[in-house]
């Protein structure tokens, strides 16, 4: 089944939101990332940059991150936002830790212009890292 128009503008509006707070100083590229669990609560994230580059977060995993700190376990859909001309989509790291936890969840990529795309993020790792998964 797919995603709502409902859901996805509830988490449209929260990746929006959580954006605004993106710290990167570095690249200057804002994202903003909200993940909704199967009950319907939503968590959200934005990039965090580090002096030292490497350690930079993504916004997807930090909202990944928050949700899963808080307890949650089962998820329907992340949203992705950044103000691209297309939809944005997320890097070999988060796909692989949204996989790692998620395997089934979609993938909402979408830009500052309200478009949007979505991918079951099976589809966007074809052949994922995992040793208990063969
Ligand atoms: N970034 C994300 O937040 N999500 C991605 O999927 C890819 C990249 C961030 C990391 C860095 O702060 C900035 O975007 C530029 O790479």
């Amino acid at each position: 089944m797919g995603i709502s128009r409902e859901i996805t503008g509830k988490l449209y509006d929260a990746a929006v939101k959580a954006r605004m707070n993106s710290c990167s100083p570095y690249s200057e590229f804002k994202v903003g990332a909200a993940i909704v669990t199967q009950g319907g609560k939503i968590f959200s994230g934005c990039n965090i940059e580090s002096s030292s580059f490497g350690l930079t977060m993504c916004a997807e995993r930090n909202a990944l991150s928050a949700a899963l700190c808080a307890g949650e376990r089962d998820f329907s859909a992340v949203l992705v936002v950044a103000d691209t001309d297309k939809p944005v989509s997320p890097c070999g790291a988060c796909r692989q830790l949204i996989y790692d936890y998620a395997p089934d969840i979609t993938v909402i990529m979408a830009n500052l212009k309200t478009e949007t795309l979505d991918m079951k993020i099976k589809d966007m790792l074809k052949y994922p890292f995992g040793p208990c998964k063969s």
